[in-house]
């Protein structure tokens, strides 16, 4: 494996109780790059997220951030990590404000760095400085989705796990998350990210590299500008075209 990867993950195996789920996963994230893991419904991404973050309940195999072991850690020794895990179901706190969520998820990076403050989201988020006293309970889906990723972010991670950010979301806003998360991983200190997507084509546009599962195992990898090409690849593997 190339020594800039910040995520390895090799052979990483598990499932639910008694049904095994991943069959032998192997996919990197090299530093400073946005991956899409894809695939159709039921075929494994958010368990693979889940197993390296720790909480798919059977796992086996290898996930080492930045050349760190992480197997023997629980979730919360993971995100102490490194790991910024924003899952599908968005749980935000209806009776937090906006700033209150950022200000509370808000700690060092493993490297004691504090580049993604909350000051400093609000702004890169316009939406999110400009709604800082809303609940959580009064923001749209679209909103919502801007504080999860926020929220993340305010860990300092080395490595954002994203599940599906624009599931539900009107395409316009699909479009201002792409927009967002471009302007996010631009930045000199932006984490490298693992993007959950049903989405192609909000995932082509974000990723530079695309990993497809198909019953819990790789079926393809390569990167965003070859998959983006090949609309056969497209239709057998996950059943939809980018256009
Ligand atoms: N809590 C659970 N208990 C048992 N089986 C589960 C559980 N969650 C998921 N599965 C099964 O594991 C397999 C992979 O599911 P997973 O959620 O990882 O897929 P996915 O690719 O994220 O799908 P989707 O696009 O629908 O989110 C599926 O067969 C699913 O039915
Ligand atoms: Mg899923």
């Amino acid at each position: 494996m190339p020594s800039d990867a910040i995520l390895e993950v090799s052979d990483l195996r598990g499932g639910y109780d008694a049904t095994p789920v991943l069959h032998g996963i192997d996919l990197e994230v090299p530093q400073g790059s946005t991956v899409a893991l894809l695939g159709r419904n039921g075929m494994g991404k958010s368990s693979t997220i889940k197993a390296i973050m720790g909480i798919l309940p059977r796992r086996s195999g290898s996930v080492r951030l930045r050349g760190v072991e992480m197997s023997g850690l629980d979730s919360a020794a993971r995100a102490r990590a490194g790991l910024g895990y924003v899952p599908e179901s968005r749980q935000v706190f209806r009776s937090l404000t906006v700033r209150e969520h950022l200000e509370i998820a808000a700690r060092p990076g493993i490297d004691g760095t504090v580049a993604w403050s909350p000051a400093r989201l609000m702004d890169l988020f316009p939406v999110l400085g400009r709604r800082s006293k809303a609940m959580g309970n009064q923001l749209s889906g679209g909103e919502q989705q801007l504080l999860v990723i926020a929220r993340a972010l305010s860990t300092n991670p080395i490595l954002l796990l994203l599940d599906e950010p624009t599931e539900g979301l009107a395409p316009s806003i699909v479009g201002e998350i792409a927009e967002l998360l471009g302007r996010i991983t631009a930045e000199p200190d932006a984490p490298s990210v693992l993007l959950v997507e049903q989405n192609l084509r909000f995932a082509l546009r974000v990723a530079q590299a695309c990993v497809v599962l198909v019953d819990g195992e790789v079926a393809y990898r390569g990167s965003a500008d070859e998959l983006s090409g090949r609309l056969d690849l497209q239709q057998s593997l996950i059943g939809v075209g980018a256009a």
